[in-house]
């Protein structure tokens, strides 16, 4: 029976009770379920609301019936309405009256808005360190390419030599942001509603910083109307999670591009490839397009979450009921997603010799020939326009800035001397953008060392 139906006369119709159940997928809460029970019944027994004996007997049921879901002895009913309600029927199955006595003070409305801020903080974290597990690899990973010069692009135009490592870098800076961003939305999570009751909090003498102090909480909500309608933090994390995945695609689609005869700057572990049904020469990068992929469904997750919201008067509405589905799916996407690219990343072979060939030869050098010429006097937009000249010379001529000889060269500028051919080689190129944030193996080295840092103070 459930838990509502004293007054109504017959039973809900089967399609929908089926509608309305969200056992299905909330199920997953059990544990926040419990352990949030556990506290609210530890502040009735503290507050003299229950009995001492009431107290312990809902504390040891629960205790109970969390050790066998966890030990596969007990099955959580699928004909439940929804967890809450499973939860609170076992525990009076098993314990009798005192079970009654469990919701003495509480709603399914803040029952629901405690757990999944608990289930999503845990989650949150896990992610937060899923996340750190990738960075590091990162680190690792730059650390060995800090020296292998590449194309660094611009509108997919070569455009000016870096390095391996520091284009590696540059997402490890971008999911620091997420990590950020996420800490700062646990915050905002990790304070309790429970007390506020189904709207309007109660009339029984609560102690509701007790309560979220067992639980680890860092505080009380304010407004109980603002406590069971407030979803804000369903979509602040969604929005994280969107940015996390809006890096991890990016990434996925530059991984693609390297993977691919075109450019072969990298080559992803057969652990981590598939191959093609028809075509025996093919590996593909099925991960990278997954993750790339699936981006789109966090977003829609998103999108569905503040759709859900926008129209909803204060307080609790059913509608809420759809913030798990979203939620949760987007929590399982990136979780998922940042597990299979953390291993892929660590296993790829890089090609420092294709990174090399696509960066000669290219004019990827030119802005270096201009800065050659305003180190020898000429100002900044002179010396640009000489080497835009040497640039159609050399197209033109079928030469490269490295392959054309000094005689042509000082034809466009007697400035030229036989240090041009140093001042333009791609290893100057690199190593003298040593500035803070350059590609300069150096900068890279300070950078990877800062984010280690970084990483160990978070
Ligand atoms: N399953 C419900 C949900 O997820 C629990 C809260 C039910 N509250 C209510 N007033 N019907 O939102």
């Amino acid at each position: 029976m459930k838990l509502w139906a004293s007054n109504f006369h017959k039973a809900l119709d089967k399609q929908a009770d089926d509608f309305n159940s969200s056992i299905s997928f909330d199920s997953r809460m059990y544990k926040q379920d419990i352990t949030g029970s556990i506290a609210h019944a530890r502040m009735l027994g503290k507050q003299g609301i229950i009995t001492a004996g009431d107290c312990e007997a809902i504390i040891n049921g629960l205790e109970g019936i969390l050790a066998d879901i966890e030990a596969g002895k007990l099955e959580i009913s699928p004909e439940a309405e929804d967890i809450h309600s499973f939860v609170e029927g076992e525990l009076t199955s098993r314990i009798g009256d005192a079970g009654k006595r469990l919701h003495t003070a509480r709603s399914r409305n803040d029952q629901v808005a405690l757990d999944i801020r608990l289930y999503l903080r845990d989650e949150a974290s896990q992610i937060i360190s899923d996340i750190k597990g990738l960075i590091s690899v990162l680190c690792d990973k730059a650390d060995e390419c800090k020296e292998y010069v590449m194309p660094g692009y611009t509108h997919m135009q070569r455009a000016q030599p870096v390095t391996f490592g520091h284009h590696l870098m540059a997402y490890a800076q971008m999911l620091l942001r997420d990590i950020d961003r996420l800490h700062d939305c646990i915050k905002r999570m990790n304070v309790s509603p429970l007390g506020s009751g189904a709207l309007a909090t109660t009339t029984y003498d609560l102690d509701r910083e007790y309560t979220a102090s067992l639980l680890g909480m860092d505080g009380i909500t304010a407004n109980s109307l603002d406590s069971v309608s407030d979803r804000d933090f369903t979509v602040e994390l969604i929005s994280c999670l969107s940015l996390v995945m809006v890096h991890l695609s990016r990434f996925s689609e530059e991984i693609i591009l390297w993977c691919s005869w075109e450019f072969k700057f990298i080559e992803l572990d057969d652990a981590y490839s598939t191959g093609s049904s028809i075509m025996p020469q093919k590996k593909n990068p099925d991960m990278a397009e997954l993750v790339r992929g699936k981006a789109g469904r966090v977003f829609g997750d998103l999108t569905a979450m503040l759709t859900a919201l926008k129209g909803l008067p204060l307080a609790y509405n059913k509608d809420m009921q759809e913030d798990k589905e979203a939620v949760f799916d987007a929590v399982d996407t990136v979780k998922m997603c940042l597990e299979v690219f953390a291993p892929m990343i660590s296993t790829m072979k890089v090609l420092p010799g294709n990174m090399r060939k696509a960066a000669s030869g290219g004019f990827i050098n030119a802005t270096d020939c201009a800065d050659y010429l305003v180190e020898k006097g000429l100002p900044f937009r002179d010396a640009y326009k000489i080497v835009s000249e040497i640039v159609a010379h050399c197209i033109e001529n079928g030469l490269t800035l490295e392959s054309m000889s000094i005689g042509d060269y000082k034809s466009f500028c007697d400035k030229f001397g036989n240090d041009v051919y140093d001042a333009i080689s791609l290893e100057s190129c690199v190593m003298r953008r040593n500035v803070s944030g350059g590609p300069a193996p150096e900068q890279v080295a300070k950078q990877i060392a800062n984010v280690r840092k970084t990483l160990t103070d978070m």
